[in-house]
């Protein structure tokens, strides 16, 4: 069989924020990439995930001449209020960071804008091939086969393969399992997603802790709201499904969780929903050999915190500015360095993502006294300046170089 062969400076496994975000990085400066992606565009384009970015991540897309769209379509938010008891506080993260807000914009935007500006500047980018594979990562020139769409087998010789792939892609399975270390916490409930073609219930977001369980009220466009509620986690022995919500429970628990005395939620017609599990996980490393691990091929947070997507843009920037030093001057310490500083600050981003869902989901495992904890967690935040400011410099995201 003939294999298609071509040689490129890096392999990218992954066309999900991590990826994308790494070859317009790299395109910058004059470091050459191809993109591989499992899924069609059309997939990727679609798909409803995350939604809130960093400050620093938005300055970078307007960077990289890709922030166009999301200034103007994107909500620019200067906190977020939390609800608990019945009662609404608000958090001014403008004030309490020394001006810095967040921006909600849906990653499957972000990604329509990276992938248009990508294809534009002639990125190859290939869109729906099968079984990607990686070989000789330990060696100086690794490789990466696959088969494209028309079925023909080819095979990218590259210095560097980055594995952006996701948690359940190949990259990070990659790496022996003797190397790897990975600490998990898979947590014992869900979310419940909803888009409603709805106009907005309130300017900010809403986070709410509830006896029923956590409700996150979010928005997408003046006609268009996110809606999450806490639910039993899927695929488990009573885990949740979505048959068991009707639109009419789903609004039931919406208003009976963020309701209150003088304001109610509006409803409106409901046209995607879908449940997602909660884990936390770290890979320690996230380097083999000239394997790069980035993004959620490396570690997973719960949505709580809004972490994942701005995670992800951290790994790839650090890894891109180790790339331009080792081909601007063949010096490889940004690179043997990545995985430490990036797992450094990881960790710090899955400290706040538990600490946030924990502070705000009602878990069956725990007892009543943890619950009151997180009651008195959330009054001292909502009640005193320094937990405020510790909370915001962490929502709006800390610096990449931490
Ligand atoms: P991904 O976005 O997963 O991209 C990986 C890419 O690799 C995908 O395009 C995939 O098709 C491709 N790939 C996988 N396997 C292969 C293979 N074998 N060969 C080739 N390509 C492959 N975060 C939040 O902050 N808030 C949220 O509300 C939120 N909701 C989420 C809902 C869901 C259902 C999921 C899965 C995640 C959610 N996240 C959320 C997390 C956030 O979306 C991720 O952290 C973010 O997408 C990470 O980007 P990434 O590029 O590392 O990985
Ligand atoms: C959204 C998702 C989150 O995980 C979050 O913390 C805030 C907002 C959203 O989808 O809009």
């Amino acid at each position: 069989m003939t294999v298609l062969q071509k040689r490129v400076q890096v392999g990218i496994n992954g066309a999900g924020p991590a990826g994308l975000f790494l070859a317009l990085l790299l395109r910058r400066e004059g470091i050459e990439s191809i993109v591989l992606d499992s899924r069609e565009r059309g997939a990727i384009e679609e798909t409803i995930r995350a939604g809130v970015l960093e400050q620093w991540t938005a300055d970078l897309m307007r960077e990289l001449g890709v922030g166009g769209r999301m200034d103007k379509e994107g909500h620019f938010h200067r906190g977020i209020t939390l609800q608990f008891l019945g009662e609404r506080h608000h958090l001014d993260f403008v004030d309490l960071t020394g001006g810095k807000q967040v921006i909600v914009y849906p990653q499957h935007e972000v990604l329509k804008d990276l992938i248009a500006e990508l294809l534009a500047q002639g990125q190859d980018i290939v869109f729906g091939v099968k079984d990607v594979q990686l070989h000789d990562i330990e060696a100086k020139q690794p490789r990466l086969t696959y088969t494209r769409p028309d079925g023909k087998a080819c095979e990218i010789q590259c210095d560097f393969i980055a594995g952006c792939d996701g948690f359940h892609g190949p990259s990070r399975q990659a790496i022996p399992k003797e190397l790897r270390r990975e600490y998990q916490k898979v947590y014992p409930f869900g979310w419940l997603g909803v888009l409603v073609e709805a106009p907005p219930s309130y300017h900010e977001l809403i986070y709410s802790n509830h006896e029923r369980g956590f409700a996150l009220l979010s928005t997408r466009s003046d006609t268009v709201q996110r809606m999450y509620i806490q639910c039993d986690p899927p695929h488990t022995s009573k885990g949740d499904d979505i048959a068991n919500y009707p639109d009419e429970r789903i609004w039931d628990e919406l208003h009976a969780r963020l309701d209150t005395a003088d304001s109610t939620l509006t409803e409106g017609k409901i046209f995607q929903k879908g449940i997602i599990g909660m884990r936390s996980f770290v890979c320690e490393t996230m380097r083999h050999g000239n394997l790069f691990l980035a993004g959620d091929a490396a570690h997973i947070v719960p949505p709580t915190g809004a972490k994942g997507l701005n995670l992800a843009v951290g790994d790839v920037l650090r890894l891109s500015r180790a790339l331009t030093q080792f081909y601007k001057s063949g010096d490889a310490g940004k690179l043997d360095s990545y995985s430490a500083e990036a797992v450094r600050r990881v960790w710090k981003a899955e400290r706040f993502s538990w600490y946030m869902t924990t502070m705000l989901h009602r878990n069956p495992e725990e007892s009543d006294f943890e619950q009151r904890i997180h009651l008195a967690d959330l009054d001292y935040v909502a009640h005193s300046q320094a937990a405020a400011t510790a909370l915001a410099e962490n929502y709006v995201g800390l610096a990449v170089d931490l």
